[in-house]
Parts: structure tokens; C-alpha cells; sequence
């Protein structure tokens, strides 16, 4: 039904006094996005032209992320948090422009699918004027009750304006409700606050919908899909079903992962196909990896790129800026920042490359540090292709090597260096002879000396 209208308008004001936080609930994140922004993304998906979102006043942070993540949306202030009705209205300069379908979802049930979504306006197609998101809670409590009667959805009761016996309904309100988008202004305006809580319950509207004849119906969704965050238990409950969805979409795609459970993903994470991942490998936003990657075990990647055929780890640290061209080799405990490691070249052992180009083809000895900071600013190395940097040498930046040099093992490097020269930056060999066996009889003697 892509051919309707769609003006979907997502609740996000409040701090979410469980919480116990000075960041607005909407703004704690799952796999590295705000849980706004998860609704968003599905929204996006679902073919949203444009999309408002309610948010608190002097939410600025806020403001900005749903900007950056979803350009078509708008921002509307609830001044005051009188009821999910009343936010509702706080966008009511988006629906005075007509659309076929407007949906009221939450920014704090983040899990809710594109596919959902289309099932509600799916119902809204044929001829609902009010669809309703229900699902069976294994634990009712503190939810909206869905009334209904001979399969008719009649009224929404919420938990303290309930009776006993319509507390023993497990029938649930999801949170997100479909209008048509003909009544769906005036229904919202037809709210009272007459209630347990003195508020102006969206849920409301369905009753008022049948009261005018109108049509109303209920959809239904997995209770995982629709749980909602209050609390900091809440938050990781969404984490662990969204790793778990990351998980199987890698896998599905041509990922294999040989301890899924240890993996974790980022909403952003991009892999190739015939990737291999190891155990307790960790992606921190903004990660593409090619093809036929390997990563092994324990590794941690941000704002990173991997080209095809490399193969990182275990214990690899790339951090935002590492760009690795393909065939590359990075080994245990390196930690790339800000560097281009050029074609086929190796980093393979206990190394820090930070604000360098590495050309292709070279190999960075155990132990090789490039000196990028001078507790002021940060300076770049450069080495061309086909160098060879020998074990634990120190590249004092801003500094450029050629190419196919040779830096010898131990060297402090703190000048440029030209294409095919060797290097030598450190103290020449010197040897005693005997001075060792000297030392240790004289060393002996005074330690017997002092004992007698
Ligand atoms: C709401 C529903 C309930 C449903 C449950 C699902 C109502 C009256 N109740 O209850 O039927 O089972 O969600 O989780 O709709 N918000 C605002 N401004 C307000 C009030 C709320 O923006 O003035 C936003 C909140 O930030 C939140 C959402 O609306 O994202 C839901 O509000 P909340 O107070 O958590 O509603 P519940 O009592 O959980
Ligand atoms: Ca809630």
C-alpha cells in the first residue's frame, strides 16, 4: 500500500523517571544508536515522506540526533507531559496537512519492525479508520488492556483505570495506533483527561471511534517486537534482542560467526560475504569490512574500513579513521588510528600506528611505534611501499620515509628518510670482552664481604 500517504508522529518526551538519568530515555542508546532512532530507521524503511517527532523542551541533543538521523523528520515541543493524546497534538501542524495514514508510535519501543508497521497501515488500507497494535504479555501489568467483544476491539482501558476482572486480560497495547488520517485530528481533540491519572490518553480514541461509528480494528505483533525501555533492565533486555537480529542478519548475508552469542554489532556494521568472525569480537559504530575478512578472536573495531582478504587479530584494536587496503595484516595487539595501511602490507605484532600512510606492500616490525602526539598537536608518518621498518623502532612525526627503505631494529627515527636508504638511529654495538665475567666475581666478592 506504498501508494498512501503515510505521516507517522513518534513520542519521545521525558526523561523516563526509571531511568535515573539526565539524558532524555529516548536518547539511551542499542547497538550505538539512540532507541529513537531505531524507529526512525524502521520508519524510514516503511516509507515514511516525512515524519514528526515529539520531543520535551530543552532537549537540544535530541533535537539534533533525529536531524541527522532522519532528515525528513520535524521536531515538535510538548511544553508540558499532560498524556500520550496531548503529545500527540503538540504535532498538530503535520496533521493539518492531509495524509491517508497517520501513526502514533513511541521512541522508546525501538524494536518494532518495518514490516509491523506495514501491517498496521495494511489495516488502515482496507478500511479502518482507527488499527490498533495489541500483542498477549506474558506479564499485563501496567499495560493498556485491549476490550474486546465477539473479536470487535471496543475500548483500551489503561492499568489504573481498570477493573479486576479487565486486568485479567493479557491482551496488550502495544503503543502503536493507526488512524486514518481523515478523523485522525479530531479524534486526538476528542480526549479527555477524565482518568485515574488525569491525563489525556491516546488510548482513549478507540472507544470515541465506536461511540461515532466508526471502524476500528486490531492488529497483532510478537510481544518482543513491541517491548517498550522504562528502565536500565529494560534498555539491556532491547540490546540483547537486537544483537540477536544482527547476529542472524550477518550470518544470513554470508557472515560466519563461530560463537554468535559473543559477537557484538553496531546498527551500522557492514560485512562482506565469507567474513569470518571469531569469539568476542566487538564493532563500535561506523565499521564496513570487505570480503573474505578474517577477524579473529577479541578484537575491537570503530569507524574503521577493512579491504578484502585482510586478516586482523586476535586482540586487534582498530579505532575511527583506520582504513586497512586489502590483503593486509594486522596481528595481535596493534592498534591502528587514523591510518591508511596500504595493499598487502603487515603490521603484525604489538605496534601503534596512529596518523600514518603506510604504503603497500610494507612490513612494520613487533613493537613499532609512530610518535604522533607532542602533547600539542598531532603529526603525521609516512612510510612509501615496499619499506621495511625494522622491530621496535620509533617514528618521531611529522616524519617521511621513502619508499623500499630500510629503518634497522631499534632505531629512533626523528628525519625524513629517501627512497632505498637504510637507516640506522641508534648507538653502535660496543663489546668488553670479559668485562661480564669481571663484573660478576666483583659483585660477588662485596656480597660476601658484607655477609662475614
Ligand atoms: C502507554 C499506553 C498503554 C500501552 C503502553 C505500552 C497510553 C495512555 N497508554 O502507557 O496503553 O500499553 O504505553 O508501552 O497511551 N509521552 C510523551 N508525552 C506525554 C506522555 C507520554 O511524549 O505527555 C511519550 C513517552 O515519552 C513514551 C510514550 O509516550 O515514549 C508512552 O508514554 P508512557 O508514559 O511510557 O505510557 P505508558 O503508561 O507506558
Ligand atoms: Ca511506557
Amino acid at each position: 500500500m506504498t501508494s498512501r500517504s503515510f505521516l507517522p508522529i513518534v513520542l519521545g518526551a521525558g526523561l523516563g523517571t526509571r531511568m535515573r538519568s539526565d539524558v532524555p530515555k529516548v536518547m539511551h542508546e542499542i547497538g550505538n544508536l539512540p532507541l529513537v532512532g531505531h524507529v526512525l530507521k524502521a520508519l524510514q524503511a516503511a516509507g515514511a515522506d516525512r515524519i514528526a517527532v515529539v520531543i520535551g523542551p530543552d532537549m537540544p541533543e535530541l533535537e539534533r540526533a533525529v536531524a541527522r538521523i532522519s532528515p525528513n523528520a520535524s521536531c515538535y515541543v510538548q511544553t508540558e507531559r499532560l498524556g500520550t493524546a496531548h503529545a500527540a497534538l503538540a504535532a498538530e501542524p503535520a496533521l493539518q496537512q492531509a495524509s491517508d495514514d497517520v501513526l502514533v508510535l513511541f521512541g522508546d519501543t525501538p524494536l518494532v519492525t518495518e514490516a509491523t508497521i506495514s501491517r498496521v497501515r495494511d489495516g488502515l488500507a482496507a478500511g479502518a479508520d482507527v488499527a490498533v497494535l495489541g500483542f498477549e504479555a506474558k506479564n499485563p501489568f501496567g499495560y493498556g488492556r485491549l476490550l474486546t467483544c465477539d473479536g470487535r476491539l471496543m475500548a483500551i482501558r489503561e492499568e489504573k483505570d481498570a477493573t479486576d476482572e479487565e486486568r485479567k486480560v493479557t491482551l496488550c497495547n502495544s503503543g502503536i495506533m493507526g488512524f486514518n488520517g481523515k478523523v485522525a485530528l479530531e479524534l486526538m481533540q476528542a480526549v479527555g483527561n477524565a482518568n485515574a491519572k488525569g491525563e489525556f490518553y491516546l488510548t482513549d480514541a478507540v472507544e470515541i471511534a465506536n461511540e461515532r461509528g466508526l471502524t476500528v480494528k486490531a492488529v497483532s505483533a510478537e510481544e518482543e517486537e513491541v517491548q517498550g525501555v522504562n528502565t536500565r533492565a529494560q534498555l539491556a533486555a532491547c540490546e540483547a534482542v537486537f544483537q540477536k537480529r544482527a547476529r542472524l542478519a550477518a550470518m544470513e548475508a554470508g557472515v560466519t560467526l563461530h560463537a554468535p552469542e559473543t559477537v557484538y554489532f553496531s546498527h551500522d556494521t557492514e560485512l562482506g560475504v565469507d567474513v569470518v568472525v571469531e569469539p568476542n569480537v566487538v564493532f563500535g559504530p561506523d565499521v564496513k569490512v570487505a570480503t573474505e575478512v578474517r577477524i579473529r578472536a577479541f578484537s575491537h573495531l570503530e569507524g574503521a574500513r577493512v579491504g578484502s582478504g585482510t586478516s586482523m587479530g586476535p586482540y586487534a584494536r582498530l579505532r575511527p579513521g583506520a582504513e586497512l587496503m586489502e590483503d593486509t595484516h594486522i596481528g595481535n595487539f596493534v592498534e591502528i588510528k587514523k591510518a591508511v595501511v596500504g595493499r598487502g602490507a603487515k603490521v603484525n605484532h604489538l605496534s601503534y600506528i596512529g596518523d600514518a600512510d603506510i604504503g603497500a606492500g610494507s612490513n612494520v616490525g613487533a613493537g613499532t611505534i609512530t610518535c604522533n602526539y607532542d602533547g600539542f598537536g598531532k603529526h603525521r608518518t609516512v612510510i612509501g611501499d615496499g619499506s621495511f621498518i625494522g622491530s621496535n623502532a620509533t617514528l618521531v612525526a611529522p616524519i617521511t620515509l621513502g619508499k623500499g627503505v630500510y629503518v634497522a631494529a631499534g632505531s629512533t627515527v626523528t628525519e625524513d628518510v629517501s627512497d632505498d636508504a637504510l637507516v640506522l638511529g641508534r648507538a653502535r654495538q660496543s663489546e668488553k670482552p670479559k668485562r661480564a665475567a669481571e663484573l660478576r666475581a666483583r659483585f660477588k666478592a662485596a656480597k660476601n664481604a658484607a655477609k662475614s
